[in-house]
Parts: structure tokens; sequence; C-alpha cells
């Protein structure tokens, strides 16, 4: 049997990619998983294939997990910062992606702090443009991360119920999820203050809730978004100390949500805004998990995004699913 394509060139979101699509990437990513816990957690997938991370923006976790995915594949990587590139020096953005195609890159992962620069960069180069967030457009590889973590704990998303809580409407990963989930047959409601909740979320059939706790008992899956002070400019809201009393998870409302349930954060946290200190802590270890209440699977998806972005350097260089045994053969 022939092993399932992925037949888009670049990953610039995921409002346009089907069930079946995402199907293919959450696939790809369990058999890369399968790698990372070996002794040895590298494949020669992507020998000789050049990728060029280029960050414009603040970055921890999608940033050293893409530099350790494109390793892990055995390609050859390039870190580009913009704050130490030409960018500095006046330079367009055109004249930049057009200078880095012609050292012929297979590959170019672009975070930007303005929405829609991956998918300009698709105009200047003929490489894939991995999209690593772009404003507060999209942040597919986040979704994908949290879309799996999901998958991982509960099987099929089909009917689960998934709450995110907080901005909505400056966040990129809270876009990407809801085109994520929705598409995977989950239902996706939405808390927070009502000037962080953009207009016209009802065209997706996603419910908006004033008041966590007039949801939270029937979550399965609940995304807490950082407050991102950066992207606010005035304050949407009167106090963090209020946001943290109305819509932060702690050990005062977390006692009314399932047992099975799972919180989930893409990092970095506010500790004490989105989240408590001690519910924060739980993700550490996991026998300081709480028995018998939800799982802390934050750190998880800090695993699983060298997984999910193995699996998406590897689609878009190749079109093809890649199983262990491709792998074990190359
Ligand atoms: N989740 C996320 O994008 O984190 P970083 O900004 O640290 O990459």
């Amino acid at each position: 049997m022939s092993a399932p394509t992925f037949n888009r060139k670049h990953l610039l979101g995921l409002h346009d990619l089907t069930a079946e699509e995402l199907g293919v990437i959450l696939d790809t990513t369990q058999s890369f998983k399968e790698v990372l816990n070996r002794p040895i957690k590298k494949v020669p997938s992507l020998r000789g294939r050049t990728i060029m991370n280029f960050f414009s923006e603040a970055s921890t976790r999608t940033k050293t997990s893409f530099e350790l995915a494109a390793k892990r594949l055995s390609a050859d990587l390039l870190g580009i910062q913009a704050s130490t590139s030409s960018l500095n020096k006046g330079e367009s953005l055109k004249d930049m992606g057009e200078t880095l195609t012609a050292m012929r890159p297979d590959i170019i992962i672009i975070r930007h702090q303005n929405s829609g620069v991956p998918e300009l960069f698709t105009r200047y180069t003929d490489a894939a443009i991995v999209n690593a967030g772009d404003g507060s457009h999209e942040h597919p590889t986040q979704a994908l991360i949290d879309m799996f973590t999901a998958r991982e704990a509960h099987g099929s998303l089909a009917g689960k119920n998934v709450v995110i809580v907080g901005d909505i409407r400056h966040s990129r990963v809270a876009r990407s999820n809801i085109y994520g989930f929705s598409k995977l047959g989950a239902r996706v409601s939405v808390v927070g203050p009502q000037t962080l909740i953009p207009s016209g979320l009802e065209r997706f059939g996603v419910e908006y809730y004033h008041r966590l706790r007039d949801i939270l008992p029937q979550a399965d899956i609940v995304i807490l978004l950082r407050i991102q002070k950066e992207r606010q400019g005035a304050s949407n809201f009167p106090t963090l100390r209020e946001y943290a009393r109305f819509f932060g998870l702690g050990e005062d409302n977390i006692h009314f949500m399932k047992e099975d349930a799972i919180i989930l954060h893409p990092g970095p946290i506010n500790r004490g805004v989105e989240i408590s200190p001690k519910l924060a802590n739980a993700a550490v270890l996991p026998e300081r998990r709480y028995p018998g209440q939800p799982r802390n699977l934050i750190l998880d998806q800090v695993t699983n995004g060298i997984a999910v972005r193995m699996a998406v350097l590897y689609l878009v260089a190749t079109h093809t699913a890649w199983s262990v045994a491709d792998g074990d053969e190359s």
C-alpha cells in the first residue's frame, strides 16, 4: 500500500487544510515521536536538504524545537535572527527573501510580528515556507501540537469539548486551534473578557461564554492563552488580578472539571494570571500531578513540539507520510 501523501508546498496556516491533511500530519508526528524515544534520536530522512530558521520575534519553544527537528532529520540548518540581519540596515523583506533564495534553501521557517509575512515570502522564493507564528494571524504548528497532545490523551478528537480561555482576539494560537480542532470534529468554545473576543466567531461554530465556570464542567481540553502584553496596547481589562480572578485556572475552580480533562498552554505562561503557580508546577513531574484531577500537559506539549515540527518539515520537503520503517531504511 502506498504511503499517504501531503500535496501542500507550504504550511502557512490550518485554515485551508482538510481533515485528511491534518490526519496525515498527526499520524506522521506519531511516527516521529517513536524516534524521539530511542537512545539515538536521529534519522537520515532529510539528509542533504537545507533549512533556514528566520525569527524576527522572540521565541524559546518554537525556534528551539524547529532547530532540533531539523537536526534530528539530518538536514543542514541555518538560524537567522532579524536583529542581526541586514533588515537592520533597511533591507526590504523582498530583497531579503530573494537573497536567501539565491542560496537555494529547501525550506524557510518564518516567525514574524506582522501577519502575512510568511505568505508574502512565498512570492520571493521557490523554497517551501513554514509559518512559525505571524502576528495575530496563525501559529499552525502550535495548534498541531495542541491537537496531537489532546489526541494522545483522549484518542479521537471527534465530539470532544475544547475550551479556549483568554485573549482570543490577539491570539494566532486560538485562531489556528479553532480551525484545526473544528475540522477534526471537536466542539470549540471560547471564554474571556468581552473586549478580547473578536466578532464573527459564530461563523466557525464557536460559542462564547462570559464565565469560565459555566463551561468548565463540560471541558475535555482546556487551552489557556497567554495574556499578550506586547500586542494589546491599551489594556483590555481592569487589572491582571481581576483577569486571574475571573479567567485564571487554579485550585479554586479545577474541582469543577472532569477527571480526565487536560490543561494545555502554548507558553510562555504568566504564573498567577492564566494559571495558578501550584497548578503550573504540576506539569513538571508526573508524580506531582494531582491524582483524580485534570492533567496539566504543558510540558508534554513542548516534547511533542519536536515531533510535530519533524513531521511538518518532512511533509513539505517530500510530500509523503513517514513511517518508522522509512527512517530505518533511508
Ligand atoms: N508557543 C510559542 O510559540 O512559544 P515561543 O514564543 O516560546 O516560541
